[in-house]
């Protein structure tokens, strides 16, 4: 019999610092390795945010889980639960950037420790992100716990459990894994399964899609008539897509004006849609979707439209070229070794935003209580009491030091 084809109904980050296994883990859930992209391969470490779509699926004979029809414990039948799609971020911390785009899709997330170094300063910094975004549902990995002793994980144990209090992951499940031998990774399901519901999605609200990447697909030297048009990437975060749905892209397409440079929204056809890798008629939240539209393919090159917003046209959440946030600072700067105090905002300052798949700066040019306006270098599309994760440079790196709500 012809199997239906299901879309992923959730979004699963993989987040940690780096080296501690997330790429390994997704892969020994999924099968999938999603460090594809050659410098990836040639350094070792993820760059690019990586999806990889599997199902959950339950033993009803011995009850545990895995991504197989065959049960691998017992060799019984297993039964279908739901489509996951797991976000593997990179931990590297001069892409945290990439992880807080990355962060703005996961509805919950696998924070994972390899239990040879324990915490270290993106494990801080990645579950604060997770924190800024809004993200409550996190299962914890203790990973490579082969390399250490019982004694080392019980004490790492304690240690995460300290880490965690007063946190998002104050009550998040700790379970002890090795990602590369896949030991223990049907408990890690299972906790995923009991800790990571699938969102409540209205299909009936206005599509909302993030984009995270943007391609041209033609072969260089294809005929003009040939062309296909571009192809953007993301996930959608309300309502649904549909092929033939006509939309509007926010802030848009660049161009000069009087040397300035402006944003101009666009409005295309949807040709093809694309969900978990299958072609689909229609595109609902979860997992990485593909949109081959009629635009030109040199707007959507080399990832151009990232950080655009998808929708109808005209239902789409206004731009803005100024900000005004209200403003939570964070007492230390947490992906540091040192973990320096956070100096309060100053007036001309440049910082680093992150709101949904979109990064800007913002020149400082207001300041209250609590309360700091920007003016920015892109403009951005985004909702009255949208998060935004800010930025500043420490040294020679953009480090987290808090987070805003836009205000009217
Ligand atoms: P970034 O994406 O660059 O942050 O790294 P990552 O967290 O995805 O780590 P990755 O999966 O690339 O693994 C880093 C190294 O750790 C690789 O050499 C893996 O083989 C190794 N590794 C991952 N999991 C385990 C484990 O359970 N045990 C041992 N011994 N090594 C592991
Ligand atoms: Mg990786
Ligand atoms: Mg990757």
């Amino acid at each position: 019999k012809k199997k239906e084809f299901r879309q992923a109904e959730v979004n699963i980050g993989m987040v940690g610092h780096v080296d501690h296994g997330k790429t390994t883990l997704t892969r020994a859930l999924t099968g999938i390795w999603t460090d594809t992209h050659s410098e990836e391969m040639r350094r070792g470490i993820t760059i690019k945010i990586g999806f990889a779509d599997a199902e959950m699926r339950k033993c009803p004979s011995c009850g545990r889980y895995s991504s197989s029809p065959v049960c691998p414990y017992c060799g019984h039948e297993t039964e279908f639960e739901r489509r996951v799609s797991f976000i593997d971020a990179p931990g590297h911390e001069a892409l945290m950037t990439t992880m807080l785009a990355g962060a703005s899709l996961m509805d919950g997330a696998v924070l994972v420790i390899a239990a040879n170094e324990g915490i270290m300063p993106q494990t801080r910094e990645h579950l604060m992100a997770l924190q800024i975004v809004g993200n409550q549902n996190i299962v914890i990995a203790l990973n490579k716990i082969e390399l250490v002793d019982r004694e080392k994980v019980i004490e790492r144990y304690h240690e995460i459990k300290e880490f965690v209090k007063g946190t998002v992951a104050e009550n998040a499940p700790i379970i002890p894994i090795s990602a590369l031998h896949g030991a223990n990774v049907d408990v890690l399901l299972a906790a995923i399964e009991e800790f990571i519901p699938t969102p409540k999605h209205d299909l009936k609200k206005p599509p909302k899609m993030l984009i995270l990447r943007s391609f041209d697909v033609n072969k260089p030297g294809t005929k003009p008539e040939k062309l296909v048009g571009g192809v953007i990437g993301g996930s959608i975060i309300q309502g649904k897509l549909k092929v033939g749905d006509e939309i509007e892209i926010r802030p848009g397409v660049p161009y000069e004006d009087h040397g300035r440079i402006k944003y101009e929204p666009i409005t295309t056809e949807i040709v093809s849609l694309q969900a978990g890798g299958m072609f689909v008629e229609e595109a609902y939240p979860g997992g990485l979707v593909g949109v081959g539209t009629k635009l030109d393919p040199y707007l959507t090159k080399g990832d151009l439209m990232a950080g655009n917003v998808v929708g109808k046209p005209g239902q789409l959440p206004p731009v803005w070229d100024d900000l005004r946030l209200e403003v939570h600072l964070l007492e230390r700067v947490v992906g540091t070794e040192e973990e320096l105090k956070v100096e309060p905002i100053k007036r001309r300052e440049v910082l680093l935003l992150n709101v949904g798949t979109a990064r800007t700066m913002g020149l400082v040019t207001g300041l209250g209580k609590n309360e700091v306006e920007l003016k920015l270098q892109i403009p951005i599309c985004a909702e009255v009491g949208d998060r935004v994760a800010i930025s500043r440079q420490v040294g020679s790196r953009w480090r987290l030091i808090g987070y805003g709500f836009i205000r009217e």
